[in-house]
């Protein structure tokens, strides 16, 4: 023992954070530990554009925070060095119709934007196509989070644009690999026919991580990003354990900065295992805050009208939601479904006395946690 009082504080201009940078949510890591299969099967796929062909078409699945944008990252960065093929990762939840995808295909490939007064799709489509051809360059696009698209209704066209650009004009060599984290959402059955007949994709799935690999991967983000010693291999078990109840790697990552900045918070050297418990009851709600932070002001609207009116039947929330945005009952069914489809609400039939059967609507989350984070 100590018979310094101070052993243990931080003064304070000292930080447990060696570099915090790592736990933010763009952070690329060095190491990508646990996918070397996935890996593996991405490259088999992909290894055709290297050598001038189209690569193999592949589907992604798997749950949230499992390394699917990671991998495609890793891979990308790769293939950047190639320069007869050109990577394009596009963020369907930001891009979620036809016309969004191309622009940000065309953005990639020419790096300026395409003019702002509008163009019309098929000039778009011809200026990424005439590109590739005469430049004889292989694209290759993710489009990730597209089950985005499907919730819009603009994955068939999207695809089958994307698919049949060497019909469209000869010689345009494209990839696509589709990337999903929504596992009730089955790709090739909401696909029209139409796609399917020029679909057929290789298939990788992105399984959770186990606690055991969850902690490996934990102990190098904390060792880039903790001074040494700040976390013990106690409180690394127990943020882990939390990191596989959700399945999410983000929760873990996310715990771990929380943890570090509430013993900051005490003034202390180190980080206790009710550090790593408070933080998580911030932690546990990072899917929803990824899920809410994609959302349209419409449907913001109804999220909002929701916390209100939590557990009501569909038909008193629609009319609490018409008379804030004005918008008609199709739209509000639209969204209605897609806040399902993202786990943000949950429907319930229920018989009602004396009116047959009928829908009540209600928040998956606690109301105080969605509107704190809408
Ligand atoms: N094997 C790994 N090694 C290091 N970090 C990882 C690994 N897998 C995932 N991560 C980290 O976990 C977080 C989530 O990973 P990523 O964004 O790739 O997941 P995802 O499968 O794309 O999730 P979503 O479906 O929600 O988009 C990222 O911060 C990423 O850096
Ligand atoms: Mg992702």
């Amino acid at each position: 023992m100590s018979d310094d009082p101070e052993e243990g504080m931080l003064s304070w201009d000292e930080s447990v954070f060696r570099d915090e940078h790592v736990f933010e949510i763009d952070y690329v890591p060095e190491t990508f530990k646990h996918r070397e299969t996935q890996l593996e099967s991405l490259k088999y796929a992909l290894r055709p554009a290297v050598r001038g062909s189209r690569p193999l078409n592949t589907v992604v699945r798997g749950p949230p925070g499992t390394g699917k944008t990671t991998a495609i990252q890793k891979l990308f960065g790769e293939l950047g060095t190639h320069t007869e093929v050109r990577t394009v990762r596009v963020n369907c939840q930001v891009d979620s119709t036809r016309y969004a995808v191309f622009s940000s295909l065309f953005e990639g490939i020419f790096e300026y934007e395409p003019p702002s007064s509008g163009i019309s799709f098929k000039k778009l489509f011809n200026q990424v196509t005439d590109h590739l051809v005469e430049e004889d360059e292989v694209l290759v696009v993710a489009l990730d989070d597209v089950n985005y698209l499907f919730y819009e209704n603009e994955a068939s066209d999207t695809l089958y644009s994307l698919l049949r650009a060497h019909e469209a004009h000869s010689g345009a060599k494209i990839g696509v690999i589709v990337v999903s984290s929504d596992l009730s959402l089955t790709i090739m059955e909401e696909l029209d026919s139409r796609v399917q007949s020029v679909f057929r994709p290789e298939e990788v799935y992105f399984p959770t991580y186990d606690v055991g690999e969850i902690v490996d991967i934990l102990r190098e983000r904390i060792e880039r990003g903790f001074h040494r010693d700040v976390i013990g291999s106690r409180e690394l078990d127990r943020v882990a354990e939390l990191t596989a109840d959700s399945g999410d790697l983000r929760v873990g990552i996310d715990l771990l900065r929380r943890a570090g900045l509430r013993a900051e918070m005490r003034g202390s050297k180190t980080v206790s295992v009710e550090d790593v418990e408070s933080a998580y009851d911030k932690s546990k709600y990072v899917h929803l805050s990824r899920s809410l932070r994609g959302l349209t002001d419409s449907e913001g609207a109804l999220v909002e009208v929701l916390a209100e009116h939590d557990g009501e039947q569909a038909g008193s929330v629609y009319e609490a939601f018409h008379e804030r945005t004005d918008l008609g009952y199709t739209r509000y069914s639209e969204i209605i479904n897609k806040l399902e489809q993202l786990g943000v609400v949950e429907t319930e039939y229920a018989d009602v006395e004396g009116r047959g059967r009928s829908r009540s609507i209600s928040l998956a989350y606690d109301p105080e946690a969605v509107m704190d984070r809408l």
